[in-house]
């Protein structure tokens, strides 16, 4: 059966803005915060680039992915990343910032921890030295990231939209687990090449559909996607 096609280009209605394109999440749930992932690849679909993610970016990404902050209660990254990409405080006011780890290998004098917005999500037995560190614990070799979602309110009190900024390997584990509820994908004009990781690293198999929400290019040709996660259907 063919389905039906749409042209995206040229742009039928004219000009977007970022604030608009992405003025909030995808949806919400009633059962736990929706979760969205926000990363940038290259056509050839590595998300690095000498081991960080600046040079696949732009203004328009960087702002893609500070609009989303802006709207987003709680953000969560791998230790991966929140060691390679410096986060600091949030700008925003009460928004709080959970690092994953398996090891505990965080370093918590970083600005992140200092300012009182970052805490640590890691398993049960996981050693961590800083007392002063809010600490969540779910799962025991590694992180359950649905039990841990489901304390997360004890943490984010409210929280509804929960933005996950990668890396690959975080990426990969929610996706095992079926968490991400939206993907927000800006593809960079260019093929890298190299073995850097590609959206999900070291994860499972598994087949996830999604549905496109929004397309959106810029005069440099970046391409910014939005997908849904489709409902998964169940028997009667
Ligand atoms: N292109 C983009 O948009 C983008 C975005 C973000 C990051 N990046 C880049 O991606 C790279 C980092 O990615 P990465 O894949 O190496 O690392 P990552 O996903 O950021 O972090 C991996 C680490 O997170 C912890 N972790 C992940 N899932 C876990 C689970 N279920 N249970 C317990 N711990 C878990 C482990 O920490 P421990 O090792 O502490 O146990 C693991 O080693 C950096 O180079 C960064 O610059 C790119």
């Amino acid at each position: 059966m063919h389905v039906p096609l749409r042209r995206l280009l040229p742009v039928p209605d004219g000009p977007i803005t970022i604030d608009e394109a992405y003025a909030a999440p995808l949806g919400q749930r009633a059962d736990r915060p929706w979760v969205a992932m926000c990363m940038v690849t290259s056509i050839d679909g590595s998300t690095v680039v000498d081991g960080v993610s600046a040079g696949l970016s732009s203004d328009n990404d960087s702002s893609v992915l500070l609009r989303l902050r802006s709207v987003a209660d709680a953000l969560i990254v791998g230790a991966g990343t929140a060691r390679g990409e410096g986060y600091g405080a949030p700008r925003k006011r009460g928004q709080r910032i959970g690092v994953v780890t398996r090891s505990g290998s965080i370093d918590t004098t970083s600005e992140l921890f200092q300012s009182g917005s970052g805490f640590i999500i890691t398993t049960e037995q996981t050693e961590v030295d800083d007392d002063r560190v809010d600490v969540l614990r779910a799962g025991t070799d590694k992180v359950d990231l649905c039990a841990a979602l489901e304390q997360l309110s004890d943490f984010c009190p409210g929280a509804t939209f929960v933005q996950a900024e990668g890396g690959a390997t975080l990426n990969a584990a929610l996706a095992d687990a079926d968490i991400f509820d939206e993907l927000n994908i800006t593809t960079s004009p260019a093929t890298i090449g190299g073995s850097g990781p590609r959206l999900f690293h070291g994860g499972g198999d598994h087949s996830h559909r999604y549905d496109l929400a929004q397309l959106v290019v810029d005069d440099e040709s970046f391409l910014f996607s939005r997908w849904r996660r489709r409902a998964v259907q169940t028997s009667p």
